[in-house]
């Protein structure tokens, strides 16, 4: 008989041999050089991270509760919390639609699991956030993209002809408020629409507020949940609102799912982290998230501004929209250089941004784009920042003039 011997990239199930990591975390290293100002993750400012409350939220847990460090049960009172602070986001829930989870991207990936058969039709848009096209590789899916218009958000009516022909997509994943990497919201007819149309063909919308409470007009517009409770499985995370060290997250879903959540989960990692989910249930029990949530608007949008008046500055060519709500300004320059050309000279230049491909091959203005993250960096490095990319982009631009004449 004679031995097999596979190679050890041969055991690996054929997906995970064909997984690339994602730019993110090319960019995570990449930018960790010393010396790079980076805009090019999607980060909160540390800070304004609320150290202190958290330091004393951990300090009293630890005193208090011998058992946070054992194995538990998720904390009744945290669902109690999500439920007021989504009726703050203009949402009306009830405890039983309240499904705690380790993050945002936890989240989707239980959804996923739950939702997605193999091989089935999911819809995504050109432009999205590429941690979601991760989640989807194991299922093999067939991925659907619609048109992203960089003012409009997705083209409805693209996805009203997607949904009328072919298969019945299993889930539909979209960011109605701080798109990532627009940082657009749709508008409120579009909600309607889009709620209406996924709902008519029996479509659940997998809608990813990491950024919902980041919007920087006056009032809060409501997530697309609150225009339909049942087709609608809504997405929460308190990584860019208070910390993403904590790994804190929470889905807003119909009660007929939590059975298969529950189990997903428990296959996952068990449970909620017992002892970070208390540190904070009891900085929330403070109350005070409301007050620091609205100091994050309020400085965000000060570094937004700051952002939006450099660019103008060093790089006049380039178009931008104000963002309205999340982290992100998309920019598009108007020549028709490829930004992934320009990231290693401005790398060299010791300044780092994301380039508009890394959220969609084939979205067609995507590779002249580039995404700027404005949470991270104070005023002043935003400046700077702004200065050394504006003279990346000159570099580039003279080489170029050079070689075509
Ligand atoms: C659009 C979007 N969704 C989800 C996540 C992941 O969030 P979390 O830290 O809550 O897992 C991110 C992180 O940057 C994001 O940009």
């Amino acid at each position: 008989m004679s031995a097999i011997s596979p190679t050890l990239d041969g055991c690996l199930a054929a997906w995970a041999r064909a997984s690339r990591p994602s730019p993110l975390q090319r960019m995570l290293s990449l930018t960790a050089r010393p010396g790079v100002l980076s805009f090019a993750l999607g980060l909160p400012s540390p800070d304004l991270f609320p150290r202190d409350d958290v330091e004393s939220a951990a300090a009293a847990v630890l005193r208090d509760d011998p058992l946070s460090l054992q194995y538990a049960p998720p904390l009744a009172r945290m669902k109690t919390h999500i439920v007021q602070l989504m009726a703050a986001r203009g949402l009306s829930c009830t405890e039983n639609q309240v499904f705690l989870t380790a993050g945002a991207q936890q989240g989707m990936s239980l959804l996923a699991r739950v939702l997605v058969e193999p091989r089935s039709r999911v819809i995504v848009e050109q432009l999205t956030y590429p941690g979601f096209r991760q989640i989807l590789e194991p299922f093999d899916a067939e991925i659907v993209e619609i048109p992203t218009s960089a003012s409009e958000g997705m083209d409805l009516d693209a996805l009203a002809r997607v949904l009328a022909t072919g298969p019945r997509p299993v889930l539909l994943y979209t960011m109605s408020h701080g798109h990532n990497p627009l940082s657009i919201s749709l508008a409120a007819a579009n909600r309607t629409r889009l709620t209406e149309l996924c709902a008519r063909y029996g479509v659940p919308i997998v809608e990813d507020d990491a950024y919902g409470f980041l919007q920087y007009g006056e009032a809060l517009q409501p997530p697309l949940a609150a225009l339909d409770a049942n087709w609608v499985c809504y997405v929460g995370s308190f990584s860019k609102i208070l910390a993403p060290g904590l790994r804190q997250g929470w889905l807003v879903v119909p009660e007929a799912y939590a059975r298969a959540l529950s189990i997903a989960k428990e296959s996952s990692d068990i449970d909620m982290a017992p002892f970070t989910q208390r540190i904070l249930a009891a900085y929330l029990d403070t109350g005070r998230l409301p007050t620091h949530i609205d100091l994050l608007r309020r400085e965000y949008r000060t570094r937004r501004d700051a952002m939006l008046r450099a660019i103008e500055t060093h790089l006049p060519a380039a178009r931008c929209r104000i963002p309205e709500a999340g982290l992100f300004v998309w920019v598009e320059l108007t020549h028709g250089v490829d930004t992934a050309d320009i990231l290693d000279r401005a790398l060299q230049q010791g300044v780092a941004f994301l380039p508009g491909a890394a959220f969609g091959q084939t979205a067609p203005d995507a590779a002249r784009a580039m995404r700027l993250n404005f949470s991270l960096a104070t005023v002043p490095i935003i400046e700077e920042g702004m200065a050394r990319l504006g003279r990346a982009v000159a570099q580039i631009q003279a080489s170029r003039r050079r070689s075509h004449g």
